[in-house]
């Protein structure tokens, strides 16, 4: 693995999901990543990815630079060949060489806009951090990717034990506009673990065909429910009438009385949850999310003991 952006960065994501239980079970801290640096940057907010990598690399004994780009540091221009003579100050291409020359791993954060469709799935800044990085990249979350959140997931749900769970990922509703990043990248280690996966949303809210192509898909909330063993939530706004949150049908709030459907299901949200908006308080005080957060340190531990093996 020489970057972390991706489930198709992993060669071997099995291995990977189990080494991540390995840790939940027997935490080690090592001096593997003594005078070693991850360098982790932000252009959106964080609690836990920033928190559960901070806490990662401090297990391996290495040492963190955290920081929140355009807030904190210059504001960044992406264009090449632009007359840098209005409100952007320095250009990411020197962003990224002078900041990777710092480190020894870099992590970065850079949501969708959910302006333009096509500039978000071409991953314009993840890109220009892989072109202009001198050492491994992990996302911290990309426009149409949450891998570090996914290879929790995944790992969160094979640790039940549960031979082949029913797993429903279900669109949940959310006062605003949100990326489809979380849900894209569930369904794309998905097939990581042995599980029966059914994609529930209403209408106008379809997932690009590169995640969702080969998912069972269903507007059928309550249908999908019965039998089920995890019940994943989350928002999303809309792929085809882009960044756009058409009017939906019915309530698509996971409440206790839609629990009692399934098969005594775990419920699951990578947080942060509006609560008795996504899912009732009630849902979430008897679910999976704090073991999930935890784990968020594990897979970030995983990936970047691999990611050193780079070096
Ligand atoms: N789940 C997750 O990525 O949380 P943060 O946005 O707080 O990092």
């Amino acid at each position: 693995m020489n970057h972390f952006t991706s489930f198709e960065d992993v060669e071997h994501p099995q291995k990977l999901i189990r080494q991540v239980i390995e840790l939940k079970n027997n935490p080690l801290f090592s001096e593997r990543g003594k005078q070693k640096t991850v360098g982790l940057i932000f252009f959106n907010p964080s609690l836990r990815t920033r928190l559960s990598t901070q806490k990662a690399a401090l297990n391996l004994g290495m040492d963190v630079i955290v920081l929140n780009i355009n807030k904190d540091s210059w504001k960044v221009e992406f264009e090449d060949g632009t007359v840098m003579n209005g409100d952007t100050q320095e250009h990411i291409k020197d962003t990224v060489k002078v900041i990777s020359s710092y480190c020894d791993i870099l992590g970065v954060r850079s949501f969708a806009t959910l302006k333009d469709r096509r500039e978000d799935y071409e991953e314009r800044v993840l890109n220009n951090f892989l072109t202009y990085s001198s050492v491994p990249v992990i996302s911290l979350e990309s426009a149409t990717l949450h891998p570090l959140q996914s290879l929790t997931d995944m790992a969160t749900i094979a640790a039940s034990g549960i031979t082949r769970p029913k797993v429903v990922l279900s669109w949940a509703p959310h006062p605003k506009a949100l990326p489809q990043a979380v849900a894209n990248s569930f369904l794309q280690w998905t097939p990581a673990i042995d599980a029966d996966v059914v994609l529930a949303h209403p209408e106008g809210y379809e997932l690009s065909d590169t995640f969702a192509g080969n998912i069972s898909v269903t507007h059928n909330q309550e249908e999908a429910f019965a039998g089920a063993d995890f019940i994943y939530a989350k928002n999303w706004s809309s792929y085809t009438s882009y960044g756009e949150t058409p009017a939906v049908d019915g309530d698509w709030t996971i409440t206790a009385g839609k629990m009692e459907l399934t098969n005594r299901a775990q419920f699951m949200h990578c947080l942060p949850i509006r609560r008795n908006v996504v899912a009732s308080d009630s849902v979430i005080d008897r679910s999976l999310v704090y073991r999930q957060a935890k784990n968020r340190e594990f897979a970030a531990q995983a990936v970047l003991h691999n990611l050193m093996e780079t070096l």
